[in-house]
C-alpha cells in the first residue's frame, strides 16, 4: 500500500447556532450554554483532531440592503457568543484537543487580550490558540467608536506591532518565575518578572503582565493571510496558517509554498508552520441517495452566502444586478483578494453574483463528496499532491455529518496512516509538532 502524506485536522465552527435550520430536537439546537460544544469537543478528541477553531465577528450583519432581516432570519453572522470563555468550558471534559478562538487586533487593547489569552492557556492546560484577525467590517469599527476601518495594509501594520507587544508581555514572566518556596517565603522570584516599556507607533505598554506564565508561554498563533500583506503577516507570525482551496490543488500547493518561502526569508523554520485548508465535506452514508436541496433550502443558502460576503467584503451586493456577469466596478472596503477572484470569474467565465453565492458553486472546483471511504480517498489524494499540512474541516452548516465524519471518514484516514491514531504531545504546540 502506498504511504500517504500524514496530515493534521482542524474543525472550523463558531459559537453560534450552527445547525439552524434543524428540526429543533436535533443535536445542536441548544448551544448558548456551551453544552453542545462540550459534546463536539469530546467527539473530535475521540477522533484525534488537532484542534477546533472558532471564527468570530462582532456585528449583526446589515450590509446587504441595509437590513438585519436576512442575517437574523438565517442565523448567519449573529447570534454569536464570544468563543474565548467557551475554550475552558470545553477543556473541562477533554484532555488533548487544541482550542482556538478568534480575536481582533483592531479592537482589543493588547494588554487586555494578552492577559485574557494567558489566562485561557492556563485554564486549558496549554491547549489554547489565537486566530489573529484584523477585521473587515465597517459596522464592527462603529461598535468600537470608530467611523471606519483603516485600510487593510495599515491594519496589518498595527497587527504586526500588536503581536510583537503581546509576545513581549507573555515573555515578561520568565520560565521558572514562580518558585513557591516555603523555606525562603518567596512565592514569585521578582528578578524573573520584567517591565517591557514598549513604545510603538500604535501601542505603548509598560508591563509586565500580572498573570503567571501559562503552560505554552503563549497561545498557538493562527492566521489566514490571503493578500500580499496578509501573507507577509502570517508567514512572520503564525504557527497555523488557514488557507483557501481557491485554484484547486495547484493553487493550494502554490499558496503553501509561498507561505513557507516567505517564512524562511524571515528566518523561520517553515516546518514550524502548518498550512491547513478550509474544506467543506459532503458525506453520504453508504447506500443513501444524495439529498436534493429543496427550493427553500437553496434560497436560504444563497441568502446566507450573500449576507456573509456583503459583510466580510464590505460590499452591499443588493445594489448590483445579481444575474449578469460579476460587475467589474464593485469596490470593496474589506477583503479585496476575494473580490478580485469573483471579478475574474465574472470576466473569464461569465459567472454572475447569484452563481457565485448559490449552493454547490464552490470556486475551488474541489469536490469532497461521497461515501466516507470516497471522501477519505479524495482528501488523501489532494494532500499527497499538495504535500501538507492538513485540512480545516468546515463544521458550521455541516454539523449534521458529524457521525459520518468521526465514525466513517476519520477511521478510513487512520487505517491508511494519513492521520494520527493517538496523541503524543499534551499542549497544542506539541501536538502540532508531532509530525
Ligand atoms: C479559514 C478562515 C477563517 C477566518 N476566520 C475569520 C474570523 O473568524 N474573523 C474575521 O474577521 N476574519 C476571518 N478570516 C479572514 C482572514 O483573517 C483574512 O482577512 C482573509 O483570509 C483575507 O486575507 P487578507 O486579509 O490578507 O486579504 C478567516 C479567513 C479564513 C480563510
Amino acid at each position: 500500500m502506498m504511504a500517504h502524506t500524514k496530515f493534521h485536522l482542524g474543525y472550523f465552527t463558531k459559537f453560534g447556532a450552527t445547525s439552524w435550520p434543524g428540526d429543533g430536537k436535533e443535536f445542536g439546537s441548544q448551544w448558548a450554554d456551551g453544552s453542545y460544544h462540550k459534546e463536539l469537543a469530546k467527539m473530535l478528541e475521540a477522533a484525534k483532531f488537532d484542534f477546533i477553531l472558532f471564527e468570530d465577528s462582532v456585528i449583526v450583519g446589515d450590509r446587504y440592503g441595509g437590513s438585519m432581516e436576512l442575517d437574523l432570519k438565517n442565523a448567519t453572522l449573529s447570534p454569536k457568543l464570544d468563543p474565548i470563555p467557551l475554550l475552558p468550558v470545553m477543556a473541562q471534559d477533554t484532555s488533548h484537543i487544541g482550542l482556538i478562538a478568534t480575536a481582533s487586533t483592531t479592537f482589543y487593547p493588547p494588554y487586555l487580550l494578552a492577559r485574557l489569552l494567558s489566562t485561557v492557556d492556563s485554564l486549558t492546560g496549554g491547549r489554547a490558540g489565537w486566530n489573529m484577525v484584523t477585521s473587515s467590517e465597517k459596522n464592527a469599527a462603529m461598535n468600537f467608536g470608530m467611523d471606519k476601518l483603516l485600510p487593510p495594509t495599515e491594519r496589518y501594520d498595527m497587527a504586526d506591532e500588536f503581536v510583537e507587544l503581546t509576545k513581549k508581555l507573555w515573555d515578561s514572566w520568565e520560565e521558572g518565575a514562580l518558585v513557591a518556596n516555603t523555606d525562603t517565603g518567596v512565592y514569585v522570584d521578582h528578578t524573573k518578572v520584567h517591565t517591557i516599556n514598549f513604545e510603538g507607533k500604535h501601542f505603548r505598554s509598560r508591563g509586565p503582565l500580572n498573570t503567571l506564565r501559562s503552560p505554552q508561554g503563549y497561545p498557538v498563533l493562527c492566521q489566514a493571510g490571503a493578500s500580499e500583506r496578509g501573507r507577509e503577516f502570517s508567514s512572520k507570525n503564525a504557527e497555523v496558517v488557514l488557507g483557501m482551496m481557491t485554484g484547486g490543488v495547484k493553487g493550494m500547493k502554490a499558496y503553501r509554498e509561498d507561505i513557507r518561502n516567505r517564512a524562511e526569508k524571515q528566518g523561520r523554520n517553515p516546518d514550524d508552520i502548518k498550512v491547513v485548508f478550509l474544506t467543506p465535506v459532503n458525506i453520504l452514508p453508504e447506500g443513501e441517495e444524495p439529498h436534493e436541496m429543496t427550493e427553500a433550502e437553496k434560497q436560504a443558502s444563497f441568502e446566507h452566502n450573500i449576507v456573509m460576503a456583503s459583510s466580510s467584503l464590505d460590499v452591499d451586493f443588493s445594489q448590483y444586478d445579481l444575474d449578469v456577469p460579476v460587475p467589474q466596478d464593485i469596490v470593496a472596503g474589506g477583503h479585496t483578494s476575494a473580490l478580485d477572484h469573483m471579478k475574474k470569474l465574472g470576466r473569464e467565465e461569465g459567472k454572475s453574483i447569484r452563481d457565485l453565492f448559490s449552493a454547490g458553486q464552490g470556486a475551488s472546483g474541489m469536490d469532497f463528496s461521497g461515501t466516507p471511504q470516497q471522501v477519505a480517498e479524495k482528501m488523501m489524494a489532494v494532500m499527497d499532491e499538495v504535500g501538507g499540512d492538513g485540512f480545516l474541516i468546515e463544521g458550521s452548516g455541516y454539523n449534521r455529518q458529524l457521525p459520518e465524519l468521526v465514525n466513517g471518514v476519520i477511521p478510513a484516514l487512520q487505517k491508511a496512516g494519513a492521520v494520527r491514531t493517538e496523541y503524543k504531545g499534551t499542549t497544542l504546540r506539541e501536538i502540532l509538532r508531532e509530525f
